[in-house]
């Protein structure tokens, strides 16, 4: 199995620990988590974890240099030898730094995600990118490290708040909006029900977009401008609305979901894609709640210019950006018409 193509297993979480435990001969592993998720869900790993856990700030708070060093400081006292899995239980935010620390501690030792939002269950738990914040900049450093693991468990999705919930399903829609209108709709008819905790719903979810994850991943681990770059879609927009906001004012997929909503208004104004896409696209995101217009999010058009321009994903002079010839037919548009952009967003 190639490295960017870990174990995943999506499913009860206590059937799957024999599995964990082979990753280090049965011996316990370190378990990193923060104390909101440990105490809710810790407990389902005391059979495979070291005692007691090391815990990080919640949230985006612990995508830090100080939790960094605090995590590999701890695995040095603790004497953790080279090659220990580390048991990451959390959000995008846990398996970040975690994954991180595991890349450094000891130039490398493996790490074992057990995500715990719906977003980390889709999306962050697979594809390798680690990081932190500095200097106020969302993961302006880390680095590439995929996992030998991931076990997602929709059960431990049960006792996430519904913003956090809805704000993570914006995500799940992505992948039926990049290459898949088979999923899309099956988004339509099931959103609702895997937002309101159907089970069946949101195993279904998790596994189609882990391996969809997966695969676009696969051939551009290190997003080289293939087949990876078509995760961003709703995401140069996503994050200039969040920082225009104020970061930490919009969860990020709330953030993408309007992200999504005008990168599909964008494609239509280019008369790449019928208009009527993004109409059903903002209708669906509607109905379970999150925002696709600016107004929405307090925000204008104008706002969103002087962010754009930071867009990590662009180089000096040429903007690219990922637009779509319709629902399942995202592509990567290369030097996008800056003008049109300019007077796209000054009407949105
Ligand atoms: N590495 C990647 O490829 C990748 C991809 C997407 C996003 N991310 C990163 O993921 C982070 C966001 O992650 P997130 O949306 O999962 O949120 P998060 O990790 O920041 O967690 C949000 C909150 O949810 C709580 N929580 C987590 N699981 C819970 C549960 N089961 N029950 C109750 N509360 C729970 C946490 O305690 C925290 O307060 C961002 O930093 C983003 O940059 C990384
Ligand atoms: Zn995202």
């Amino acid at each position: 199995m190639s490295r960017a193509d870990p174990a995943l297993v999506v499913g009860d979480l206590a059937a799957a620990l024999d599995t964990i435990a082979d990753h280090n001969s049965g011996r316990p592993m370190p378990l990193i988590s923060d104390a909101h998720v440990h105490a809710l869900h810790g407990q389902r790993l005391a059979p495979v974890a070291d005692q007691p856990p090391i815990l990080v700030p919640r949230g985006e708070s612990a995508k830090s240099w100080a939790t960094l060093a605090a995590i590999v400081d701890e695995l040095a006292l603790r004497a953790i030898p080279r090659g220990t899995p580390l048991l990451a239980l959390g959000g995008g935010s846990v398996g970040d730094i975690a994954a991180l620390a595991a890349s450094l501690f000891k130039r490398g030792t493996p790490v074992i995600h057990i995500p715990t939002t719906l977003l980390a269950q889709t999306d962050s738990a697979v594809g390798g990118k680690t990081g932190l914040n500095s200097a106020g900049t969302k993961n302006i450093a880390g680095t590439f490290h995929p996992p030998a693991l991931v076990v997602a468990d929709p059960a431990l999705l049960d006792t996430l708040d519904r913003r956090q919930l809805v704000a993570g399903y914006a995500e799940v829609v992505k992948y039926g909006l990049i290459d898949d209108p088979a999923f899309f709709a099956w988004c339509e008819a099931h959103g609702r029900a895997l937002i309101d905790g159907d089970r069946s719903a949101r195993t279904h979810a998790v596994r189609h977009c882990l391996a969809a994850k997966a695969r676009l991943v696969r051939g551009d681990e290190r997003d080289l401008g293939g087949t990876r770059t078509l995760l961003n879609l709703g995401h140069s927009f996503g994050h200039a609305i969040e920082s225009a906001a104020g970061l930490g004012r919009l969860l990020h997929g709330e953030a993408v979901a309007v992200g999504l909503t005008l990168a599909l208004r964008f494609s239509a104004f280019l008369r790449l894609c019928p208009p009527a896409n993004a109409d059903r696209l903002a209708v669906h995101l509607a109905a379970v709640g999150l925002p696709t217009r600016l107004d929405e999010v307090g925000l204008k058009g104008a706002d969103l210019g002087r962010w754009m321009a930071h867009d990590k994903k662009n180089s000096a002079s040429v903007r690219t950006l990922v637009l779509a010839h319709g629902i399942g037919r995202a592509f990567v548009a290369r030097a996008v018409d800056e003008a049109a952009l300019v007077a796209f967003l000054a009407a949105a």
